[in-house]
């Protein structure tokens, strides 16, 4: 493909040549498998299909000016597949396994990485589904995690350009106590019909609110929330949101910049007082917003037509390092050999 051809491909679902296959039964884990087929054959009655047994994760692999492929914190996701793991009564893929998984994915794939400066990364996605049968609302006695990975562009079109998104009430994405912070696929169900309504409006997400008090932001569909302002750097802090790897990291950078963290409960009025704010996930990495609208209230937030100094200072150095362009002096880079 040409550069021109990656930096229009969007976000989307691409067949490449293999995908990481590994079985769980009888208690234990098999060897890794590799498939060329994309199609699973599953028992109709999989738990998985039927009672939403499933996790999945999202990380991404990028090509350096050096031509290296670098995969970014593959540690902290397999980490956090467990704990989606622990959320619905599924087995722990050991870490070693998720890692070479990924590896042995990006490795067999490794022409799909799309070119340094293109824009566009090689996005990995491991999945581990229940795939024994139960009609009872149990969990599987059988496992199956695949990693499969495809090349993609920004999340929202708009890419490091500035988007809106939109405040409802009327939609819950995830419980106070339920499983809005495990990443499984029930979360992603129960937010499509805010979603398709949010785009039919022409925003690129929806920005939740607590679901208890609807006081507080949460977090957007796909990505966490943060404002800055009087050099602080400012994310919700709530038991229903996905604990962000990209956030996670940006809080890191921005420390190290000398910004001041505050990871607390954000009321929506104070997005008056932001001087910037965005949403920063794998898939989103850090997209700047530009107008929030409160639809209930009828009230609408401005932050301006360009990216924010901070947001883009945060922006680059995040790329920088996943690209290797930038020393990664927190170890956050695995090179693929
Ligand atoms: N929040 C939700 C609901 C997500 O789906 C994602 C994407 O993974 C994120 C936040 C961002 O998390 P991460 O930065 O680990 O990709
Ligand atoms: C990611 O950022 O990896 C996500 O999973 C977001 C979305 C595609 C569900």
């Amino acid at each position: 493909m040409e550069i021109q051809d990656w930096k229009t491909i969007g976000f989307g679902y691409r067949k490449t040549n293999l995908n990481v296959r590994c079985y769980y039964k009888n208690g234990e884990w098999g060897e890794l498998e590799l498939s060329d087929s994309e199609y699973l054959n599953i028992h109709m009655a999989a738990t998985s299909l039927h009672y939403g047994q499933e996790a999945f994760e999202g990380l991404k692999a990028f090509k350096g000016k050096d031509g290296k492929v670098r995969v970014f914190r593959m540690d902290e996701n397999a980490k956090r597949m467990q704990h989606s793991s622990d959320g619905i009564l599924m087995p722990h893929v050991p870490i070693e396994t998720f890692e070479e998984a990924v590896k042995l994915a990006v490795k067999k794939n490794i022409e799909f990485v799309p070119p340094y400066g293109s824009g566009a990364s090689l996005y990995i996605r491991p999945l581990l589904i229940g795939v024994g049968p139960e009609i009872g609302v149990r969990p599987s006695q059988e496992y199956l995690f695949i990693v499969f990975v495809m090349p993609v562009g920004p999340y929202f079109p708009e890419g490091f350009k500035p988007t809106d998104l939109l405040i409802m009430r009327q939609f819950d994405r995830a419980a106070p106590l339920g499983t809005g912070k495990y990443k499984v696929g029930g979360n992603y169900a129960a937010s499509l019909t805010a979603g398709k309504k949010a785009k039919a409006e022409g925003y690129s997400a929806v920005l939740y609110l607590d679901a208890r008090e609807k006081k507080y932001l949460d977090e957007c569909g796909p990505a966490n929330f943060f404002g800055i302002k009087n050099n602080t750097y400012i994310t919700p802090k709530s038991e229903s949101i996905l604990p962000s790897i990209t956030n996670k990291s940006i809080i890191q950078i921005a420390e190290d910049m000398g910004l001041k963290i505050e990871r607390r409960q954000v009321p929506v009025e104070e997005l008056e007082t932001f001087e910037e704010v965005g949403a920063c996930g794998t898939a989103a990495v850090i997209s700047p917003i530009k107008r929030v609208y409160d639809a209930d209230e009828d009230k609408e937030y401005l932050y301006g037509n360009e990216p924010g100094t901070w947001s883009t200072k945060l922006y680059e150095k995040l790329r920088a390092i996943q690209d290797g362009d930038a020393p990664d002096p927190y170890g956050w880079v695995t090179v693929i050999e």
